[in-house]
């Protein structure tokens, strides 16, 4: 186990679970936070609102193999370990849990959880797999910290539904909160992919903030069909021709089904290809008070 000055770093389960018995021992609640790493503001906002909502905060960095396709960006994710420990320290997290892969998957591991339905819609069609991966780290995640929370960003609303249904269906004794998507000042969403953006794809990448305030707009006129509000959508995302449209649709938040019309509330998503970077981004629309 590492310690800087108040940051405790382990590598091993072992490890993180005596770090864990030693703060039950005192009492406090727990927080877990989730990440791949490559730490951003929008990780940060996660961990402050851990911070803010438990005793002691533990984030867990590892970039999980068996959530990628293998066309995926595995091999290239950016991995900046010792920078994510120090923005981790200055916010004050109490410990990193940073496993490498065979810590996490020894080998034989052949146990994973499905999460049916859910995780075949929005990025589950198009990464097949892709959720399968995600339930099952997070769930080890889970029993290894056993948090009284566990943090989660609305950018990934699809994960979210999928680790929402885990936590009901499997009774995880813990709370799921979901904080807001963190843009950069100009309407971005903030993701550890966008460092893949040459300067023109990040001014191109733009296009799917902008769809999205205009669906925001047109639904505060009350218009609620979905089929209007994708069409508008679809048509400020071809006035940006390089960007590739992988899925764009207004479905149920909770089962990613979707939804003809808005008026009980809809998230309205999607994902494109800027040059080889896929974004995903998305908006809430409340329903109305009927
Ligand atoms: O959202 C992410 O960064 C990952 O999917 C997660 C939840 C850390 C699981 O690997």
């Amino acid at each position: 186990m590492q310690q800087t000055t108040t940051l405790q770093i382990a590598h091993t389960v072992s490890e993180t679970r005596a770090a864990l018995r030693e703060m039950r021992r005192r009492g406090l609640t727990i927080a877990l936070v989730p990440t791949m790493g490559a730490l951003h503001e929008g990780h940060l906002s996660l961990v402050r609102a851990a911070r803010t909502a438990s005793d002691a905060v533990v984030v867990s960095i590892f970039v999980n193999p068996t959530q990628f396709g293998p066309d995926e960006d595995f091999a290239k994710y950016p991995r900046t370990f010792e920078a994510d420990c120090a923005a981790l320290e200055r916010e004050g997290v109490d410990l990193v849990f940073a496993p490498a892969a065979e810590e996490m998957y020894p080998p034989g591991a052949s146990t994973f959880v499905d999460v049916d339905g859910v995780s075949e819609r929005l990025d589950g069609a198009s990464r097949p797999g892709h959720f399968r991966g995600v339930a099952t780290v997070v769930a080890k995640l889970f029993h290894i910290v056993q948090p009284d929370k566990a943090f989660f960003g609305q950018k990934d609303a699809a994960q979210v539904a999928v680790l929402r249904k885990m936590v009901r269906d499997l009774n995880f004794g813990l709370e799921l909160v979901v904080c807001p998507i963190v843009r950069e000042p100009d309407g971005l969403a903030m993701s550890s992919r966008n460092r893949y953006l040459s300067l023109e794809e990040r001014r191109q990448a733009l296009a799917l903030n902008r769809a999205l305030r205009e669906v925001e707009r047109l639904a505060a006129e009350g218009v609620t069909p979905a089929q209007k509000l994708i069409a508008t959508a679809e048509a400020v995302l071809a006035g940006e021709p390089a960007v590739r449209v992988d899925y764009l649709h207004a479905v149920n938040p909770d089962t990613l089904e979707d939804v003809a019309d808005t008026r009980n509330g809809a998230l309205i998503a999607v994902a494109a290809f800027v040059g080889a970077t896929r974004l995903i981004d998305n908006l809430l629309l409340p329903g109305k008070p009927r």
